[in-house]
């Protein structure tokens, strides 16, 4: 590999559907230099999220994919960064990226591993911290429903509902994910909805009905859980991975009369509605870690090339974890 040579992943046309590997392009351009108020970052650390699939579809062609990453300062031309700084920001698909104040986010080295800063301890982690928290308000002794419950999001969002010493229930793509909440994190059931009928599973694992659910997937799933909802319940809509793919949704809202009937709440929620209370949350997460109360899982793929793969993958369940790209060696 010849130096002086950033390699990049850029959108070669937009997805139809599902996206495949032919909708992007490994291109190789000049390692940028610092203005002054930048810093060059070499990526280390890339995480992969479904919210990318959304971005896909308004991004300009030829532009590099959008991703956090935590990287490693080559240079500063920037107050406050020094060569060597470990730091988290939006660098995208590529190996060196530029930051600037606006956009370089020091990682606290005291809270862990610093892949964690963009997992349990970053964005995935504050988007259950703050969703399950402050829309679902969960009380000791609430049935809590949580799909994509082994993902990046979901893992976190039972051990969060089991510290505050509620009944967890997560539902999970297969076997191996379910049995990793149920006997690993601690969860109380869970449902395997490839094999199961979530429906029927929902009466036998939540019987006094669900208090707060917590909603990454949408679609029939949702649909499901809408049918067993207790009174005055409260229901996070925080995504809709199994919709990202269809350019129209397949249902339309057919759960009207189970929020009515059961005076229930649906809010819709971004974490980026946060950002003032971001490292209050960071830290009691970095706490519950350290304590050995939040368990977290990485998937990590080895190799920058690997970008688009296993980006797809995620979308179709093939992550255990949170998904990372190794892009070096810290
Ligand atoms: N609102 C926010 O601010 C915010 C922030 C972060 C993430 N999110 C959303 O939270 C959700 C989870 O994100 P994450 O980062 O934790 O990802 P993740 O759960 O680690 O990975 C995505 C998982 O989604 C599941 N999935 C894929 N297609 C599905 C389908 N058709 N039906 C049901 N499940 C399906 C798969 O697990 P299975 O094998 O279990 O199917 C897959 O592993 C996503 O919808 C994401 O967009 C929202």
């Amino acid at each position: 590999m010849p130096e002086n040579v950033n390699r990049q992943w850029v959108l070669k046309s937009r997805p139809d559907g599902m996206p495949t590997e032919a909708d992007f392009d490994l291109v190789q351009t000049p390692i940028p230099s610092p203005e002054y108020g930048q810093v060059l970052i070499k990526n280390l650390w890339m995480s992969l999220d479904p919210y990318m699939r959304g971005q896909m579809g308004s991004s300009p062609v030829g532009s590099v994919i959008v991703s956090e990453s935590v990287g490693r300062v080559m240079e500063s031309r920037l107050d406050g960064f020094e060569a060597g700084d470990i730091v988290r920001g939006r660098i995208g698909w590529q190996e060196y990226g530029l930051l600037d104040v606006t956009s370089a986010f020091p990682v606290n080295p005291d809270y862990g591993p610093i892949s964690t800063s963009v997992g349990v301890l970053g964005m995935p982690g504050l988007t259950a911290y703050f969703g399950l928290l402050d829309v679902c308000e969960p009380k000791p002794g609430d049935t809590v429903v949580v799909s994509s419950a082994s993902g990046a999001v979901g893992a976190v969002v039972g051990q969060i509902a089991k510290i505050g010493g509620c009944r967890v229930v997560g539902i999970a793509g297969s076997d191996e994910k379910v049995s990793y909440c149920v006997d690993e994190l601690g969860f109380d059931a869970g449902i395997n909805y490839k094999t199961q009928d979530v429906n029927e599973a929902l009466g036998v694992t939540a019987p006094d009905g669900v208090d707060c659910y917590f909603d990454n997937v949408g679609g029939p799933i949702t649909e499901a859980v809408m049918e067993h909802l207790a009174m005055y319940s409260r229901t996070v809509i925080c995504g809709r991975i199994s919709e990202y793919n269809e350019a129209t949704p397949s249902m339309g809202p057919r759960i009207l009369r189970y929020i009515h009937s059961t005076r229930s709440r649906i809010q819709g929620f971004t974490v980026n509605q946060y950002p003032a209370q971001f490292e209050e949350g960071r830290a009691q997460l970095a706490r519950w870690v350290k304590s050995g109360q939040i368990k977290y899982r990485e998937d990590i793929d080895e190799g920058f090339e690997n970008c688009p793969k296993a980006f797809i993958g995620q979308l179709g369940g093939a992550n255990f974890g949170k998904l990372l790209i190794k892009v070096s060696d810290e």
